[in-house]
């Protein structure tokens, strides 16, 4: 058995109102699984070396729910667009240089590598609706241990000729890509229907078929704004629902269904959610960029549904799923102080959104209970030289300031990751 000791200032979300902090404290990790925390090494490991970081952060790695890994180089681009016009001009142009591969492999290699740099170690990504830049991302994210999902896009509509696939085409890649991914690796496949506008209800059928085949999950975007719920309710005009245009197809059935923005849900939306155990993520740089609207993130966690962050790259413009975490309390105020129905996230609630919140959906990770694996950032450097500040200060300030630069380790599945070893 491989035990090793760390030494730092320790912070986990207990709950998601308790953020638990352990001040210059020891972990032992045991084959990759936190087996505890305490203020002296115990006796068992007296003789055993300590990894020290002083007064350094050890946090969970975060899970970034919803991120398109097509649109990697197009961050911080068309940015005063609203969605529909964003997806015109800029987005499905962009998505179509995928049909390079090489193409596909340069940019994916590059999101990965961001991605890690930024403590992003649990992710839900879309692709495209190309087979193989797909099978690439799957790779790539594989070959570092990350822990995610991966899905081909499908769209059989309304959207250019040259980002279309045909009805047969999409259900036939799909089944492909989930039938060579399937498994029990880290990284799994999901099924990727863009969004309710983009396929069509004998595609949704298809894929609803393809889930009960090999037991798959969905990721989507849901009530993402208001022009996408009317014109998702036109073309399924026998649905109530947005979410009632996925549960019809069986989508909701066979592994996890996880739905960015959820802006605007009926009471059917979430009763549909609920029974079905989806993840809602809030990506708030997104909806504020490119659509109309913030998630209402505390009313949805109180009436129990499931709530993760995502960055949703290139509709939000960062990598940092910290960011995200700051960003959900500013929203939460602005939609409070004009909504005030709706009170405003805490930070330890945001905080546990970016890390036990999403990294539920990929194991015992996002967390340092008892058995967790291990997927930990060490963070530093962000108080002001001469002024200390205490260790949920600089979590805090770290998520509001801070950047990849102040990631000083990172550890996956207790392994350290060397980013910057040419590989
Ligand atoms: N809705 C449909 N496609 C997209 C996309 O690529 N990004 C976002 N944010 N919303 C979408
Ligand atoms: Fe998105």
């Amino acid at each position: 058995m491989s035990v090793q000791i760390l030494h730092g200032d320790i912070a986990y979300s207990e709950s998601p109102q308790a953020l638990s902090i352990h001040e210059n404290a020891y972990m032992a990790v045991e084959d990759g699984a936190v087996r505890g925390i305490w203020p002296q090494v115990p006796e068992t490991y007296a003789a055993l070396p300590v990894t020290d970081y002083g007064r350094g952060l050890i946090i969970p790695a975060f899970s970034d729910l919803h991120i398109h890994a097509s649109q990697f180089l197009q961050r911080g681009v068309g940015m005063d667009c609203l969605l529909f016009d964003w997806l015109e001009r800029y987005t499905f142009p962009q998505e179509s240089n995928f049909r390079d591969p090489a193409y596909a492999e340069a940019v994916y290699g590059a999101l990965v590598r961001e991605l890690l740099r930024h403590g992003t170690f649990h992710a839900s990504l879309f692709t495209t609706i190309h087979y193989d830049a797909s099978d690439y991302l799957f790779w790539a994210l594989e070959k570092y241990g990350m822990r995610a999902f991966v899905g081909k896009v499908n769209m059989d509509r309304n959207s250019p000729d040259f980002l279309r696939e045909s009805t047969e085409e999409s259900l036939r890649e799909t089944e492909r890509f989930v039938r060579n991914h399937a498994g029990n690796g880290r990284v799994q496949p999901i099924l990727t229907p863009r969004f309710a506008p983009t396929c069509s209800e004998g595609l949704m059928k298809g894929l609803g078929e393809i889930a009960a085949r090999y037991g798959c999950g969905i990721q989507t975007h849901l009530c993402e704004s208001r022009e996408e719920v009317t014109t998702a309710l036109e073309l399924y005009s026998s649905c109530g629902c947005d979410a009632e245009i996925y549960a019809r197809a069986g989508l909701l059935d066979h592994g996890p269904s996880i739905f960015a923005h959820v802006i605007f849900p009926s009471p059917r939306d979430k009763e549909l959610m609920h029974q079905a155990g989806s993840v809602a993520v809030h990506c708030p740089d997104a909806t504020i960029n490119i659509t109309a609207g913030i998630m209402p993130a505390a009313r949805l966690a109180e009436e129990g549904l499931s709530i993760a962050l995502g960055t949703d790259v290139g509709g939000g413009h960062g990598m940092g799923i910290y960011r995200q975490a700051a960003r959900a309390v500013q929203a939460s105020k602005v939609k409070e102080f004009y909504e005030p129905e709706n009170r405003c996230l805490t930070f330890p609630e945001a905080f546990y959104l970016a890390t036990a919140g999403g990294g539920r959906c990929f194991g015992p990770v996002g967390t340092f209970k008892e058995g967790s694996r291990f997927d930990a950032l060490v963070i530093q450097g962000v108080e002001d030289p001469g002024f200390p500040m205490a260790p949920a200060e600089r979590l805090e300030r770290f998520c509001y300031i801070g950047d990849d630069r102040n990631i000083t380790a990172r550890y996956i599945d207790g392994a350290k990751l060397n980013l910057f070893d040419g590989k």
